[in-house]
């Protein structure tokens, strides 16, 4: 093995990062001077500009994630430009995607949607890019989210298919078809116990849904109905063993659920309601 490699794999592993080959793997490419994917075994010094390499592998040492590092991270069908003024998409939100195509299947219809808390705006992205005639609203009431929400949309020319808007959800006076949310839902004491890799470089607006985690939940079964449209929907994400809370906080609210979606790990992860 190469003496770079070998140094830098030993580092990786000191700092306690979780994936040391993987990551540097991905450090080596994204230092590459060369067009072919490099792996250790035809790893060659003269290959990398050891400028970059060793400015990237300084970061990931310091527990920065590697999108948050290279500003990318794919969700969907599509790249998000990120930083760590938004959360990076993560595959089970893609789960609200997937129950979107179940419930409307025709590609062409007129549906208004709102994404409250849009982050990086993959979800309405990734909505905009399934439905032809989607009118959609994504709202944040962070800044920074919304500045990258824009650049991510600006990128896919959905410029006049989704309107950005800086706000508190419950101040929406519309009515919409589908309601789709990834809200925060961390409790503060699962969030004190989260890697450095998210409390160092995600923003905890993102993912803190007050004491207990389910504050957001409370608010959306007193409001949610009063802006959605007859016969509509509204899928949202819940955090690990939360499914019994939030049938309970549902229960006497006019939505009623509908399906309730695991993800990869056999976690209850998506909720899908309808209004009753
Ligand atoms: C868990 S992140 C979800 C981001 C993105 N939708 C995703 O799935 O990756 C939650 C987002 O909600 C935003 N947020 C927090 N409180 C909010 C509120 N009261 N109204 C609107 N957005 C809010 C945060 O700034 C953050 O961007």
């Amino acid at each position: 093995m190469n003496n770079l490699i070998r140094i830098s794999l030993d580092k990786l592993k000191k700092n306690n990062i979780p994936n040391p080959e993987l990551d540097l793997r991905i450090i080596l490419n994204n230092s590459s001077k060369k067009n072919k994917e490099i792996i250790f075994s035809n790893f060659h010094i003269n290959d990398i500009d050891l400028k970059i390499f060793d400015k990237l592998l300084i970061k990931r040492l310091n527990r920065e994630p590697i999108s948050k590092i290279l500003n990318k991270k794919y969700f969907w069908k599509n790249e998000f430009f990120v930083n760590s003024r938004v959360l990076d998409p993560r595959p089970e939100s893609e789960l609200i995607i997937e129950e979107t195509l179940k419930i409307y299947k025709n590609k062409n219809e007129p549906l208004k949607i709102l994404d409250i808390g849009t982050g990086s705006g993959c979800l309405s992205i990734s909505l905009a890019n399934e439905y032809n005639n989607a009118n959609i609203t994504a709202i944040d009431i962070s800044k920074s989210a919304i500045n990258v929400a824009k650049k991510n949309i600006i990128k896919n020319n959905f410029e006049k298919k989704i309107k950005l808007k800086l706000m508190n959800f419950y101040k929406i006076r519309k009515k919409f078809d589908l309601i789709v949310s990834n809200p925060p839902y961390l409790s503060q004491q699962k969030y004190d116990k989260c890697q450095i890799e998210i409390k160092k470089f995600e923003p905890k607006l993102a993912l803190v849904g007050g004491k207990d985690g389910l504050k957001f939940y409370r608010i959306f079964a007193r409001f949610l109905e009063k802006i959605m449209n007859r016969g509509s929907y509204f899928i949202c994400e819940i955090g690990d063993d939360q499914l019994d809370s939030c049938i309970r906080i549902f229960k006497n609210s006019k939505l009623s659920i509908k399906n309730i979606r695991k993800d990869l790990q056999n976690i209850d992860r998506t909720l899908i309601f309808s209004k009753i």
